[in-house]
């Protein structure tokens, strides 16, 4: 078992970043449907500045570190995503304390602590088409299927967040800019829920690579 798990930690927020920003456009595209056309703004400004930073950021613990992620954005990030993507990385580095080492059920249990964050912060509850409608799923199946192994439990994620993604599309959006269009916001998926999806896809891939280049299934 590994003695830290902030190498980890670093390639899943690397990859998240690196996702976000070369999304950008794609992202923008699909906010200009019903939104403000942002969101990929947003996302690759806050993200852009977490690869800035990134080497000078606080390694005491993988908690550390994801806090300070969380504090990046937000200080860089306005509108809604600034404050949502900030918060969900802040409380997932609370969440896992001064841990060096983290399990499969700490990293559940980090995920669910950034769903409530990204909860108190913006007030939606499931089914109001924003990104917890991919985001709570994915993290359901990702607990379900642990016991199987993290890439296999990752692979499986990311396609129950791409499914309930494009299931967002026959919702009618009740929060942010997207909601100013009442039923016009059906027919169209949710940016951030499909953000969501294609993050979840290149962090699987990433942690398969970084499984299979470290010749074991499942490293800690
Ligand atoms: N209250 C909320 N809670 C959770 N997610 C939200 C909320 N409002 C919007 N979102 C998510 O954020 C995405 C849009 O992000 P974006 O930054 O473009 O916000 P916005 O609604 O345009 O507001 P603003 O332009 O003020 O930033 C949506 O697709 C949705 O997934
Ligand atoms: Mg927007």
């Amino acid at each position: 078992m590994a003695n830290s798990s902030l190498p980890a930690v670093e390639l899943v927020v690397r990859t998240i970043a690196e996702t976000a920003v070369a999304n950008e456009t794609y992202f923008c595209e699909l906010d200009s449907v019903v939104g403000d056309g942002d969101f990929g703004y947003s996302l690759a400004r806050g993200f852009e500045k977490v690869l800035e930073g990134f080497e000078s950021f606080d390694r005491s613990s993988p908690g550390a570190f994801l806090k300070k992620i969380g504090v990046t954005i937000a200080s860089r990030v306005g509108g809604t995503s600034g404050p949502i993507w900030g918060t969900a990385f802040m409380r997932a580095g609370g969440a896992a304390g001064a841990k060096a080492v983290l399990s499969g059920a700490d990293v559940i249990a980090m995920l669910r602590a950034a769903v409530a964050g990204i909860q108190a912060r913006g007030g939606a509850s499931l089914g109001e088409k924003t990104l917890l409608d991919a985001l709570v799923p994915a993290i359901d199946r990702l607990e379900a299927d642990l016991a199987a192994g993290s890439v296999e439990a990752l692979a499986g994620a990311a396609q129950v967040a791409e499914r309930a993604a494009a299931e967002t599309t026959g919702m009618i959006a009740k929060r942010g800019r997207a909601s100013y269009t009442g039923e016009r916001s059906i027919g169209s998926p949710d940016p951030g829920a499909v953000a969501i999806a294609v993050i979840a896809a290149r962090v699987s891939a990433a942690w398969r690579n970084h499984c299979s280049s470290k010749g074991a299934l499942d490293p800690a």
